[in-house]
């Protein structure tokens, strides 16, 4: 984690990690004690008291506004950029000319990658299952074939002359629960050359340990404080059911994991990792590129 995620101040971080550590054990009421008692100096104590009252069970790309407003401030904007320009190298050095981005999201790593690389594939494919964002992203890009679905779906009926050079996914593998992303990374493994893939490397905590809840609380508030005027905007629409959706099993939206994870996901997966490199230090945790061959 990088020095940033330290300066969320230490006793406001322990009281909304003592709501969290509350809310993944389905104690509810005890949990707004606690954000009731951060919540005038706390983003997502606020988001998360709301979320609770309304009773909201969203998905966290319910409302894309709210994360097309995260991906564009705070830290994220030196993080996409680090990103765009990895990816417009690694055109540059591999030559596709034929591609693929699996969860591209409205383009935001996709379109300024392909903008700075001097190699242009002729054929980019997209799998996006946000109907907002694939419209906007269909608009904003021309595109040799878009599939408005999940990565599991694509994967499922991938046909024996569906090939790419190059596929590549940006945070959005970590959308899919392992039992269903692994199958669906084997099944395209057959049909790629190569497989970039952008996550973060998480800490690893102990399950249900205080550590992890105070991590996570820290974390996620300074998201939300990096996020300027969006901030309450950005707690309320995306980090709020993010959070709940990673505490409470039923309904996440997220599966992260430390690198090493996703470098032994990719293996079992029918994938040789070829390079892990780091791309830039974000406050929730550094990303790295993971650069695989079948
Ligand atoms: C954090 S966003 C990343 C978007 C984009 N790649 C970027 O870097 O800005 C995660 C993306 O994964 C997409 N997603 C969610 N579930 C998915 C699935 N089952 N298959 C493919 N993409 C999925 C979301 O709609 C969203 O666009």
């Amino acid at each position: 984690m990088s020095g940033n995620a330290k300066a969320v101040d230490v006793t406001h971080a322990r009281g909304l990690g003592l709501a969290l550590a509350a809310l993944a054990k389905g104690r509810e009421d005890d949990a707004m004690v606690a954000l009731t008692a951060t919540r005038q100096r706390s983003f997502m104590a606020r988001a998360l008291l709301l979320s609770l009252a309304e009773r909201q069970d969203a998905n966290a790309y319910d409302a894309p506004r709210a994360f097309e407003a995260f991906i564009r401030g705070g830290g994220n904007i030196a993080l996409y950029s680090a990103m765009s320009d990895m990816l417009a190298r690694v055109y540059d050095r591999y030559r596709p000319a034929r591609m693929i981005d699996i969860g591209t999201g409205d383009g935001l790593a996709l379109v300024p990658a392909l903008a700075a690389a001097s190699h242009r594939p002729r054929e980019v494919d997209v799998v996006e299952p946000n109907e907002t964002m694939f419209t906007k992203l269909a608009a904003r890009l021309p595109l040799h074939a878009g599939y408005h679905q999940g990565f599991e779906a694509f994967a499922e009926n991938l046909g024996a002359d569906d090939r790419w050079e190059l596929a590549q996914s940006t945070f959005a593998l970590q959308s899919i629960p392992p039992h269903a992303r692994m199958p669906a990374l084997t099944q395209l493994a057959s049909h790629v050359d190569r497989l970039v893939i952008v996550e973060f490397d998480i800490p690893m905590f102990a399950e249900g340990s205080i550590d992890l809840y105070e991590s996570l609380a820290r974390r996620y508030e300074l998201a939300a404080t990096e996020q300027g005027e969006h901030a309450e905007l950005v707690a309320s629409g995306f980090l709020a059911p993010m959070l709940l959706g990673q505490l409470r099993a039923q309904s996440p939206s997220n599966w992260e994991q430390p690198a090493a994870a996703w470098v032994d996901e990719l293996l079992a997966s029918g994938f040789q990792v070829v390079e892990v490199e780091h791309v830039h230090d974000y406050s929730w945790a550094p990303a790295v590129r993971i650069m695989a061959v079948p």
